[in-house]
């Protein structure tokens, strides 16, 4: 998916707000050193800066590095791909928001996680889990069907169990591991979802004409206002999952 750092920063930048809940999970450690996997336009990597010695933010998209790089000039950025980064005993500390959910090997995503630690290291992360934004892809599928076309999920939204499995074969202990949900407010009342699924659904949509890609959207709001539309705004029904683990 090619993202695009300004309408991020405008529509989504809920995402590294709530974000900033999964801070207070980083020991107060001045001489650490960490790594925040998928820091889109370093938002939290900014915060992060404040608990640590060191802090590197590297994100698969370039436009977002390129974004993170202006907003804080001071701070590092790579682009870097999870699955290929071959970190050996560097950091004390892995932090990723809202990031693991675009990972379908998450057995490799921990492997590469594990090696890139030093001494007792821990990962911070929080994602998509099991049933995240359930409501909103079961609408979309079913109007896509009633179009002749089928959706496939492109989310990894793990269960507990699984991810459990995963971090205790890749060799680390689990501190906190639950998943709760957490609604979401979309921005901007009435367009917040279809501006939600534009940007999410966009590949999706790309095999529709313009006007169909209208009646699609305004089918998604209705299938789906009884159980999002709050009057006021589109809630849109996340779920996350939390990990605390350490090596
Ligand atoms: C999420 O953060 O849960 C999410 C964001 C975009 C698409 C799907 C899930």
């Amino acid at each position: 998916m090619k993202w695009n750092s300004k309408l991020y920063d405008s529509k989504h930048d809920f995402v590294s707000e709530y974000g900033k809940g999964l801070l207070e999970f980083i020991p107060n450690d001045k001489n650490q050193k960490i790594l925040d996997l998928g820091c889109g336009t370093g938002t939290l990597t900014n915060e992060i800066a404040s608990y640590c010695q060191y802090v590197l933010g590297v994100d698969g998209s370039k436009e977002m590095i390129e974004q993170a790089k202006i907003t804080y000039p001071e701070l590092e950025f790579e682009v870097g791909n999870a699955l290929k980064m071959s970190y050996e005993s560097q950091w004390d500390i892995v932090f990723s928001n809202a990031v693991f959910h675009w990972i379908f090997d998450h057995n490799l995503l921990l492997a590469n996680i594990k090696s890139s630690l030093r001494g007792s290291g821990q990962l911070i992360c929080e994602f998509g889990g099991h049933g995240n934004i359930g409501t909103i892809e079961t609408g979309f599928k079913n109007v896509l069907n009633s179009m002749g076309y089928d959706y496939i999920s492109k989310f990894n939204f793990s269960t507990t169990e699984k991810f459990e499995a995963l971090l205790e074969k890749n060799g680390f202990t689990i501190d906190e591991l639950f998943i709760y949900e957490r609604p979401t407010i979309l921005k901007d009342g009435e367009k917040g979802l279809s501006n939600w699924a534009k940007q999410f659904f966009a590949s999706d949509l790309a095999n529709f004409n313009k006007a169909e890609q209208e009646k699609i959207l305004l089918e998604l709001e209705k299938q789906v206002k009884n159980m999002l539309w709050d009057g006021s705004n589109w809630v849109a029904d996340y779920k996350r999952l939390r990990a605390i683990a350490h090596i």
